[in-house]
């Protein structure tokens, strides 16, 4: 998970039915608590089959939630008040009985009640057999949940418990976090209806089928932008070069490679976008020449010529229509904000986003950036902060520009 404030202080309560991923809550809230959220757990009375209420106060500082009627604990109202006391909540794994109950208005035990209770933003992530999974009724459940505001984590295909393949295993924990940051968003639906194009991490341009230039973009801004845009309900386009980063989910996934690659792609998805963020680290130079085979090593040095790539960006400027947001970023190590404020001018721009590369934390790999925002009528010099802060904050300023 990218690291962010988000969930600092949050009360975000995590419920586990009965389902052999259940373990896998574990790093869920393992995750939460190192991320200062406050986590309070219930487990249903099939979930404490598979794991121990023991582990999970341990895991959340909590005593565990499970019965409806326990002795000498919490209080006679206690399904009552978790409800209310929860900001944010996730059912994972959510069982087909558990997605059943709570599309059905069910309440019959503890864990249910609760459900049925709940008043704030709740993702499930169902787990359960392909069949299952695929039964109509179900399908309906979930749908009738979706409609009325609950958000899904679709369960993943691979290997299940019963032994063969299929749809069914619970979804990857990033994917979980995912819409937990959606869920816990500040400004969830500020981007409802509306598309964003993000280009992320490097470009790869070689030279021969073995060699390349490359950079050391990691891609973290720009994955941080998605997740953002995502969160505040846009519809995400991510072009992205070659990272070890894992993909978000339910969004337009796109490869791109080289220059080339990212100039048909990001050309190809803007006509109908509505923000465009340059996050992407393109090449201004490719070889001129690019060797079939392997370049064989001879007793002097080697000359490369290297020929100038598309500016994306600038081709992008020169198409955008009035109702069209452009965001590009700037890496500038002399007179950085006289540059940046050129850049925007004549790239024809919304707004810029100033990285000087010099200062601890704002370095290409880190978790971290420094940056300022700049628009025409408006500079902000951010602090340190987490690149998915400092996302939200892009998207801050880009809507607050917007309105004024
Ligand atoms: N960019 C682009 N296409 C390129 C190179 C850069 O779209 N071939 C975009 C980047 O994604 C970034 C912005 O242009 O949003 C600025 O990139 P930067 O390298 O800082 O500046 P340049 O405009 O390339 O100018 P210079 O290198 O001369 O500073």
């Amino acid at each position: 998970m990218f690291p962010t404030n988000v969930f600092e202080n949050r009360r975000i309560l995590v419920g586990i039915c009965g389902c052999i991923a259940a373990y896998k809550s574990c790093y869920l809230i393992r995750q939460l608590v190192t991320a200062g959220a406050q986590v309070r757990v219930m487990l249903s009375k099939s979930g404490a089959e598979f794991i121990t209420p023991l582990t999970l106060e341990t895991l959340s500082n909590h005593p565990v939630y499970t019965d409806m009627f326990p002795k000498n604990q919490f209080t006679a109202t206690h399904h009552i008040e978790l409800a209310d006391w929860a900001e944010a909540a996730i059912i994972a794994p959510a069982t087909a009985n558990a997605l059943g109950k709570a599309a059905n208005g069910i309440a019959d035990d503890f864990f249910s009640t609760v459900i049925s209770a709940l008043h704030c933003p709740t993702v499930y992530a169902p787990a359960m057999n392909t069949h299952m999974w695929e039964n109509p009724a179900v399908k309906r459940n979930v749908d009738f949940l979706k409609e009325n505001g609950a958000l899904i984590c679709n369960p993943e295909a691979g290997f299940l418990a019963e032994g063969y393949e299929g749809v069914g295993r619970l979804a990857r924990l990033d994917y979980q976090l995912q819409y937990l940051y959606r869920a816990c968003h500040p400004a969830r639906d500020s981007l409802v209806g509306k598309t964003a194009l993000i280009s992320a991490g490097p470009t790869q341009e070689f030279l021969d089928p073995v060699r390349m230039l490359t950079n050391l973009s990691s891609g973290k801004m720009g994955y941080a932008l998605a997740w953002e845009a995502f969160a505040r309900g846009a519809e995400v386009v991510l072009v992205s070069g070659p990272t070890n980063l894992e993909r978000p989910v339910d969004i337009t996934n796109v490869a791109a490679t080289s220059a080339a690659d990212f100039a048909s792609a990001v050309e190809r998805h803007f006509p109908k976008c509505d923000i465009y963020i340059s996050a992407a680290a393109i090449a201004d130079y490719t070889p001129a020449n690019v060797a079939d085979s392997k370049i064989k090593k001879g007793k002097d040095g080697l000359t490369m010529q290297l020929r100038r790539t598309t500016d994306v960006l600038k081709m992008i400027g020169a198409k955008k229509t009035a109702e069209q947001k452009l965001i590009g970023f700037a890496v500038e190590t002399d007179n950085p904000l006289e540059n940046a404020r050129k850049k925007l001018k004549r790239k024809h721009l919304d707004m810029i986003v100033l990285n000087n590369p010099h200062i601890e934390g704002a370095a290409f790999r880190s978790d971290t950036n420094f940056v300022t925002l700049l628009s025409a009528k408006q500079e902000i010099e951010l602090e340190k902060m987490y690149k998915l802060d400092v996302a939200r904050e892009i998207f801050n300023f880009l809507l607050d520009s917007d309105e004024s």
